[in-house]
C-alpha cells in the first residue's frame, strides 16, 4: 500500500469578488487542516456582464497568480469563470482544478422532488448554458429554468445585503422565474454572491421551495480529490488562512465579515495584471 503523502501547500480559492467566501467557509468547516489562499478579483468585479473572451484573460491572470503561490489545488469559487473558462483554466493548471457548476447540479439534482428546477445565476452563466447541461447529464428527466440577475452581484459587493433594494431586485428576479414555470421546488443558487442573500432569497420562495447552492457539494468534491491524489495535509495546528483582493481592502472587508464574523482572517491587496486585450484585426 502506499503511503499518503503530507502536502502542506495552501488550495488556491478564485472568484471575481467576495462571493466565492461562501465556499471557501464550507471548505475550511470541512476540511480545517487545509491551508487556504484566497483570491477575490474585486478590481474588475462583476465578471457575469463581460464577454467570455474578458472573463476568461481575467479568470487566467488570477490562476496564474494562484499558481505562482504555490496551491496545490484551485477551487474556481466563481460559477461565471467555472461556466466560461473551465477548460482554458485546466489547459493553465498544473494542479487539479475544481469548479463549482457540477456540484451545483449534482445538489440540485438531489433535492428536487418535482423535478423542476430553477437556477438563478449572472448573465454570463445563464447564457453558457452550463448549469441546464449539467443538470440535465446529472439527470436527463429533469427541467431547468434559468434567471438571470445582474443587479445582484453588484449589491452584494457594495455590502446590500438586506436592504429595500436588495429585497425588490430578488423578488422581481424569482417572481419571473416562478411565473415562468410555477413547478418549480428546487432553487438552485447559481452564482456564490447569491448564499449571502439567502434570507431574502428564502422568504420570496418561501419553505415549499428547496434553496440549495454548491458551497457543500464543492467541499465534498475537494476533499474526495485530494484523499484520491492521498495529498490532504497533516493536521490543522500549522493551517494558515490567507485572503487577498485586488480591490478596496476595507469595502471587502466589512462584506466578508458577515460570512466570516471574528474567525476573519486579515485582508491583503494585490495587484494583478491581466494581458492586454488582443488588438483588433482590422479587415479593411
Ligand atoms: N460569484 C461569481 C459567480 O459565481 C461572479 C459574479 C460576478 O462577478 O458577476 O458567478
Amino acid at each position: 500500500m502506499t503511503a499518503a503523502r503530507i502536502d502542506p501547500r495552501p488550495i488556491g480559492v478564485f472568484d471575481s469578488g467576495v462571493g466565492g467566501l461562501t465556499v471557501l467557509s464550507e471548505l475550511r468547516r470541512r476540511l480545517p487542516g487545509e491551508s487556504t489562499l484566497y483570491l477575490g478579483d474585486n478590481a474588475r468585479t462583476p465578471y457575469g456582464p463581460r464577454p467570455g473572451d474578458e472573463v476568461r484573460r481575467f479568470t487566467a491572470a488570477c490562476v496564474e497568480w494562484l499558481l505562482a503561490a504555490d496551491v496545490k489545488l484551485l477551487l474556481i469559487a466563481c460559477n461565471t469563470a467555472t461556466a466560461q473558462a473551465l477548460p482554458e483554466v485546466r489547459d493553465l493548471s498544473d494542479v487539479p482544478v475544481v469548479g463549482v457548476v457540477r456540484p451545483g447540479a449534482l445538489a440540485a439534482a438531489a433535492a428536487t422532488r418535482s423535478g423542476h428546477v430553477g437556477v438563478v445565476a449572472t448573465a454570463g452563466t445563464v447564457a453558457s448554458g452550463a448549469y441546464p447541461a449539467a443538470i440535465m447529464k446529472a439527470d436527463p428527466r429533469l427541467a431547468v429554468t434559468q434567471q438571470a440577475c445582474p443587479d445582484l452581484v453588484p449589491l452584494v459587493e457594495a455590502g446590500d445585503l438586506d436592504g429595500p433594494r436588495a429585497r425588490d431586485a430578488v423578488d422581481g428576479y424569482l417572481d419571473r422565474l416562478l411565473a415562468t414555470d410555477p413547478a418549480i421546488d428546487t432553487l438552485l443558487l447559481g452564482c456564490t454572491h447569491y448564499p449571502l442573500l439567502r434570507p431574502l432569497l428564502e422568504a420570496r420562495v418561501g419553505p415549499g421551495v428547496a434553496v440549495v447552492d454548491s458551497a457543500f457539494t464543492t467541499s465534498l468534491a475537494v476533499e474526495d480529490l485530494l484523499d484520491a491524489l492521498g495529498v490532504r495535509a497533516s493536521s490543522g495546528d500549522s493551517a494558515t488562512n490567507r485572503i487577498v483582493t485586488t480591490g478596496d481592502v476595507d469595502a471587502f472587508s466589512t462584506v466578508a465579515e458577515r460570512v466570516f464574523g471574528a474567525e476573519l482572517p486579515s485582508v491583503e491587496s494585490v495587484s494583478v495584471e491581466p494581458a492586454p486585450e488582443p488588438a483588433s484585426v482590422d479587415a479593411g
